[in-house]
């Protein structure tokens, strides 16, 4: 289907399958921009300290709905951080809690607040089984953090050293490969669909519309670092096929990872891009590029749902192609801005509702 000409386009209300709130006076001036787009988040637990509990992960929600601007449509679930020590009952009582979606698996080490993350997943099988049992979707952050180990290989690495390994102890376990990068990912969920293992990714809209050649163009550019690492083009193209082929193991998750500005301008940036500025947008972009817009609406708004075992949205939202001006920055917090993906620069789709007659 020729999409090229369409300018106008509505869908089923999207959800957010991977996002990062923060907590605190931040997380009240990043949430809006997710709740304007977006129907539903899996908002991720790596909070200082972690959100390991389904008494925590309450607290949490309770603390976003109250973050809500007054048009509160948004319905946040929740991932618990897997630790060493996670109990197999608190497994038990996440499958039985609303709104409670999945455990969050980080190697220790291999991202953003994941110190207390897991340090050997050999020991972690009563666990595995008991997600088995209890039909809890393990969601993976696909990384090894052996430091012998190529940052831009440790996806590929991290498949066939935890993952593989993983699916044939567990093979009813339900996983997803979160903000997938690499086609060697991407070929590991085909392959899984193809032995009918229930296993899905994300994939970010940064990771479809950049490659590694953005965190050093003209200088480094730290507000395009993030982890996984962008990688190069032929694994940008592999994440496109995956999104826009029609697959339902694919789906939306932004990772959007606000942090300040001074902490991502530092000599140690922190990993993160901020996206919910533009959450659904640069999706949009990214799939007219590559003439896919008819497959955005089953990307965006059905395969996670359907994976989730979770019932689609029934609400709209309409897209049109008209270019605007991304800010500077926007509030984070107290004292603080954060600088969103494509800062001062253009944006080729937008909000219907955002627009002015
Ligand atoms: C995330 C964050 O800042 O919380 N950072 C990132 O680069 N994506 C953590 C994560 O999802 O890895
Ligand atoms: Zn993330």
């Amino acid at each position: 289907m020729d999409t090229t000409c369409i300018n106008r386009i509505t869908i089923t209300r999207p959800d957010d399958w991977h996002l990062h709130l923060r907590d605190g006076a931040a997380m009240k001036d990043v949430v809006a921009h997710s709740a304007e787009r977006f129907g539903r988040a899996l908002v991720m637990p790596n909070l200082k300290p972690p959100v390991v509990s389904v008494g925590q992960a309450w607290s949490y929600r309770e603390r976003i709905l109250a973050a809500l601007p007054d048009d509160p449509r948004f319905d946040p679930y929740m991932a618990l951080y897997l630790t060493d020590t996670t109990p197999v009952d608190e497994i038990r009582r996440a499958a039985m809690g609303p709104h409670i979606l999945s455990f969050k698996l980080y190697p220790a080490g291999a991202t953003t607040n994941s110190d207390a993350g897991v340090t050997n997943i050999n020991k972690m099988h009563d666990r595995f089984e008991a997600m088995e049992r209890w039909e809890v979707p393990l969601c993976v952050h696909g990384e090894v953090t052996d430091p012998s180990v190529d940052i831009f290989d440790r996806e590929l690495v991290f498949i066939e050293r935890v993952l593989v390994p993983l699916r044939k102890e567990h093979p009813a376990l339900k996983i997803v490969l979160e903000h997938v990068t690499t086609k060697d990912g991407v070929n590991f969920v085909i392959d899984e669909e193809r032995h009918r293992h229930p296993t899905a990714a994300t994939i970010t809209a940064h990771n479809l519309l950049l490659n590694r050649n953005a965190i050093f163009q003209g200088g480094v550019r730290p507000h395009h670092y993030c982890l996984p690492v962008l990688k190069r083009e032929a694994h940008r193209q592999a994440l496109l096929w995956a999104a826009t082929h029609g697959g339902p193991r694919f789906f939306l998750g932004t990772d959007s990872a606000p942090h300040a500005k001074s902490a991502k301008e530092a000599a140690c940036g922190c990993a993160g891009c901020f996206t919910a500025h533009a959450g659904i947008e640069l999706y949009a972009e990214a799939f007219a590029q590559v003439n896919a817009l008819d497959k955005l609406e089953a990307f965006a708004s059905f395969h996670g749902a359907d994976f989730y075992g979770l019932s689609r949205n029934t609400g709209t939202m309409t897209l049109v192609r008209k270019p605007w001006l991304v800010p500077p920055s926007h509030e984070y917090g107290e004292s603080e801005v954060v600088v969103p993906l494509r800062a001062g620069e253009y944006i080729s789709w937008s909000l219907e509702s955002r627009m002015h007659p």
